[in-house]
């Protein structure tokens, strides 16, 4: 079974969005080096980015059948969406939740997230280093 890999809105503008906040690194060079860390491991990752709320719904349903875990950057759906949630925890499967950016040093509205209390996890704070510590943290999780 493969690991998917999920990015949410805006994160297609990696490496031009907001460089103080998010890094240079543009998600083509994210998923790269997730795709060989997964492999390194035995694992085929799948990686899908969508800006669309109900594309991810449907990406998670589909992730049932195929997939072991997910590691899931919502962006700012993270903070809205009841869909997600509900969609997380319809398929049962772990999901790590990552962010790029320490949220919680961030504004106000970034401090809840809909989705937390539902994944196996969350990681955030240490940039595209977020991604492969979940990564890492997922496959640990499905090994043991
Ligand atoms: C983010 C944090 C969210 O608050 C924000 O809306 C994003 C990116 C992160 O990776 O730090 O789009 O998920």
């Amino acid at each position: 079974l493969e690991i998917l890999l999920l990015n949410g809105p805006n994160l297609n503008l990696l490496g031009t969005r907001e460089p103080e906040v998010y890094g240079a690194d543009t998600l083509d060079d994210i998923v790269s080096e997730l795709t060989s860390l997964a492999a390194d491991r035995g694992r085929t990752l799948r990686h899908v980015q969508s800006n669309v709320e109900g594309e991810l719904v449907s990406a998670l349903h589909e992730a049932r059948t195929v997939a072991a875990g997910v590691v899931f950057n919502p962006g700012a759906y993270t903070h809205t969406s009841i869909a997600l949630r509900d969609a997380i925890s319809a398929i049962e499967l772990p999901v790590v939740e990552t962010h790029l950016s320490n949220v919680h040093a961030r504004e106000e509205f970034r401090h809840t997230s809909m989705l937390s209390a539902v994944c196996l996890g969350v990681i955030g704070g240490f940039g595209r280093d977020s991604y492969r510590l979940a990564l890492d943290a997922l496959i640990t999780h499905l090994d043991a």
